[in-house]
C-alpha cells in the first residue's frame, strides 16, 4: 500500500515539475517571439515620430557635429531637405563653407558654421559655439563627431595621444555640446538629441578598447539622460550603428550588412522613438540588417561568445592593416 502511495506521489511531483518547466519554456519562447515580432513591426510597419514635432519647416535648426563627411554630412543633406536650417560644426573650414553653400542653394534654408577641433577641448570654442546656439532655435542636436583608433591596436601599445583624443572627442565633446542646447530645449519643452553609438559599445571590442568603452559610456549616459529629459518633453536616442561605408570604417563597398550613409541616415530619421533591434531604453537600432544582428546578439549565445567574435574580427583587421603598412613603407 505504502509503495502504491509513494508511486502516486512521485507521479504527481513529476507532473508538477513537467508543468512548471513547460510554463517556464512557454514564457521564455513567448518573450523571445514577442521581442522578434516587435522588432519586425518597428522595422516594417510602425512609423517613427515625425520630424515636424521638432520644427521641420518652421525655422528650427539642426546642430550637427562632425558634419563635413560620412554619416554627419548625410544628416546635413537629409535634414536640410526636411527644411531644417543647419548649424554645421566640424574641423575643416573649407569643407564647412562648401557644404553650407551647397545646402543653402539646393534647399533654400539658412546655415551657420563653426570650425573647431574637438580633440583640443578648447573652452573658448565651446563658449563661441554656445553663443551661436543661443542665437538660434535648436530643434535637433546630432552628436555625431567621433574618432577611432587608427588601426586595431593593443591598449598597451596605443599612443597616449590617440587615447586622449578618443576620450576628448567621443565623450567630452558630446557631453559639452549637449549641455549647450539643453537650456533652450528645456525652456521650450521640445527637442531631439541623437547620439551616434556603435556596436562596439554593445559588445566589448578588443584592440579598439578605448573607442569601444567610450561608445558603451555613450549608451549608458543616453539611457540616464533619456529618462531625465523625458519629463521635459525632450527625446534622447542612442543610435546603435554597425558598420556603415565611410572614411572612419575604411569600408568603400556597401553590402546587405554595411549600407552607405544615405539609406542608413534615412532609417534613423524615419524611426525616431522606435527601438528597432535595440533592447536598451532610449536606444535604437533602426537599420534593418543591423537590427537583426542586434537581436541575435541580445538573444543568442553568451556575451563572452560575442566578445570572442569581435576579437577574431579585429585580430584579422589588424593583421591586414599591419601588412598594408609594411607594403606602403617598402614603396616609399
Ligand atoms: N562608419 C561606421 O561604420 C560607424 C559605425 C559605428 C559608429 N559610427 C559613429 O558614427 C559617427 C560618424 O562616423 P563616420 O564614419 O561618419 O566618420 P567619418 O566619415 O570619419 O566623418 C567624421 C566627421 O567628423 C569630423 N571630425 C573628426 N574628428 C574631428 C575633430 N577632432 N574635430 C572636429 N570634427 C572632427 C570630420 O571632419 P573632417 O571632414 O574635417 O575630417 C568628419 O566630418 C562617429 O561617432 C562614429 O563613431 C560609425
Amino acid at each position: 500500500m505504502s509503495c502504491i502511495l509513494q508511486t502516486i506521489s512521485d507521479d504527481k511531483a513529476l507532473l508538477a515539475a513537467t508543468i512548471c518547466f513547460g510554463v517556464i519554456g512557454a514564457l521564455f519562447t513567448a518573450a523571445k517571439t514577442y521581442s522578434f515580432v516587435r522588432m519586425l513591426l518597428d522595422m516594417l510597419v510602425i512609423p517613427g515620430i515625425s520630424l515636424s514635432k521638432f520644427g521641420a519647416g518652421k525655422g528650427s535648426w539642426a546642430v550637427i557635429t562632425g558634419a563635413t563627411d560620412g554619416i554627419g554630412k548625410e544628416f546635413a543633406y537629409q535634414l536640410a531637405k526636411k527644411k531644417f536650417n543647419i548649424l554645421l560644426v566640424s574641423r575643416t573650414e573649407s569643407k564647412l563653407q562648401a557644404l553650407a553653400g551647397e545646402l543653402e542653394q539646393s534647399n533654400g534654408i539658412q546655415t551657420k558654421t563653426y570650425a573647431m577641433d574637438f580633440t583640443q577641448g578648447n573652452q573658448s570654442d565651446y563658449s563661441n559655439l554656445g553663443k551661436l546656439i543661443d542665437s538660434i532655435e535648436v530643434g535637433i542636436l546630432v552628436n555625431n563627431v567621433g574618432t577611432n583608433h587608427d588601426i586595431p591596436t593593443p591598449f598597451a601599445e596605443e599612443s597616449d595621444e590617440t587615447i586622449a583624443n578618443i576620450v576628448e572627442v567621443n565623450i567630452n565633446g558630446t557631453l559639452k555640446t549637449t549641455k549647450l542646447v539643453l537650456p533652450q530645449m528645456k525652456a521650450r519643452r521640445s527637442g531631439l538629441i541623437l547620439n551616434l553609438g556603435s556596436f562596439s559599445g554593445l559588445v566589448a571590442t578588443p584592440y579598439l578598447s578605448v573607442y569601444s568603452a567610450g561608445k558603451a559610456f555613450l549608451s549608458t549616459w543616453s539611457q540616464a539622460l533619456g529618462m531625465e529629459l523625458a519629463r521635459d518633453g525632450i527625446v534622447v536616442e542612442h543610435i546603435n550603428t554597425y558598420f556603415v561605408v565611410s572614411a572612419m570604417s575604411k569600408i568603400r563597398r556597401p553590402t546587405f550588412l554595411i549600407p552607405t550613409t544615405k539609406p542608413y541616415v534615412a532609417s534613423v530619421l524615419s524611426k525616431i522613438g522606435l527601438s528597432g533591434g535595440s533592447s536598451t531604453p532610449y536606444g535604437s537600432t533602426p537599420y534593418f540588417s543591423h537590427a537583426l544582428i542586434n537581436w541575435l546578439i541580445d538573444n543568442l549565445f553568451t556575451t563572452t561568445f560575442w566578445v570572442k567574435q569581435n576579437n577574431a574580427i579585429q585580430t584579422d583587421i589588424r593583421k591586414r592593416a599591419l601588412r598594408k603598412r609594411e607594403r606602403e613603407a617598402k614603396q616609399q
